[in-house]
């Protein structure tokens, strides 16, 4: 059986504070954690299948082109730290040529990490697993199981994008000392890049047409519900998600329908017709930003893979 760790802060005060602080705020906001539940973990795998999210599949076709190369690049043997594993589907995919010799997937979905860490085990009873359910962003000490030498951190899907730039930067730094954790100077870090592309590209990336997106993104408001006990009626909100040219990255919005109140045990808000709650950024960078956030992050000997149109890209960094 695979180990499992679940570190995820239980402190319900805390998790109310952040979420009705933002949601009281003028320009109404939720962290995109909030994006992730159970069933929000299964629409963002639905999301992947769609045809006009490319991210998922051009970074797939970009491990299966160059996955040996970079293995030969990165080296057996490594403790691969896969942060937002998810369904661990794409690390998973890499095993083969990576050969590591523990695998620790982290994600926030706790439920949702333990199903597929179990999985995989039984697919792969000779690689090491420790799963650990955890909020990375807020912190990256690892628990003792997590062996020290060639940690190897996977951030692929361009999870990073989340991240303003110099949100972005801070989290790579954090990743750089964790690399070092036991004094170890072996580490490195592979990170899948989303570029900018096109406008059109990236709108209907995020704004699909069968609605899995606006699923997706109103489902926060059903996880909100939950959290808070609030009352947010679904039918009076819509999606909206497209590319802010200005600041490079997409934005996910819901916009109210209709002026409406919402409550919750202790508190209230108004929404115009109109208004927005900001849910999520996804931040898209050249090769030449990115590859010059990883320097002055302090990242050494960058190697990139891209797809022939150069709309994803891939990137092993030395911790050094
Ligand atoms: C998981 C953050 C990489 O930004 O493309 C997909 C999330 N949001 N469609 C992204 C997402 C809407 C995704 N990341």
């Amino acid at each position: 059986m695979a180990q499992f760790i679940q570190l995820v802060e239980h402190c319900k005060q805390s998790i109310d504070d952040e979420l009705l602080a933002g949601l009281t705020a003028p320009q109404a906001t939720t962290s995109p954690k909030y994006l992730y539940d159970a069933l929000g973990s299964k629409l963002f795998e639905a999301i992947c299948e769609l045809p006009e999210y490319y991210p998922t599949r051009i970074e797939a076709g970009i491990f299966g082109k160059h996955g040996k190369e970079m293995a030969q690049v990165i080296g057996a043997g490594t403790t691969l730290i896969d942060l937002g594993a998810g369904n661990c589907a794409k690390a998973a995919n890499l095993f083969m040529h990576l050969q590591p010799a523990q695998y620790v997937p982290i994600d926030i979905s706790v439920e949702f990490l333990r199903d597929a860490v179990g999985r995989l085990q039984q697919q792969f009873p000779d690689i090491d697993m420790v799963g650990i359910g955890m909020d990375f962003s807020l912190d990256l000490q690892l628990p003792q199981s997590v062996r020290s030498d060639k940690r190897l951190f996977f951030y692929p899907g361009s999870s990073i994008g989340n991240f303003t730039p110099e949100e972005a930067l801070i989290f790579l730094r954090q990743i750089k000392t964790a690399c070092a954790q036991g004094n170890k100077t072996d580490g490195g870090l592979l990170i899948g890049v989303d570029l900018v592309k096109e406008n059109s590209i990236l709108d209907a990336a995020y704004d699909d047409p069968l609605g899995v997106t606006a699923s997706f993104n109103l489902n926060v408001l059903l996880h909100l519900n939950r959290l808070l006990d609030a009352d947010f009626d679904l039918r009076e909100w819509r999606h909206r998600g497209f590319f802010n040219d200005k600041l490079s990255r997409i934005e996910m919005h819901l916009e109210a329908l209709s002026d409406q109140t919402v409550r919750w045990p202790n508190g209230v808000r108004r929404f115009e017709r109109g208004e927005r709650i900001h849910t999520e950024s996804s931040y898209k960078y050249t090769r030449q930003s990115f590859i010059s956030l990883l320097t002055e992050a302090g990242f050494e000997n960058v190697t990139t893979w891209t797809d022939p149109q150069q709309w994803f890209m891939v990137c092993h960094a030395r911790a050094a």
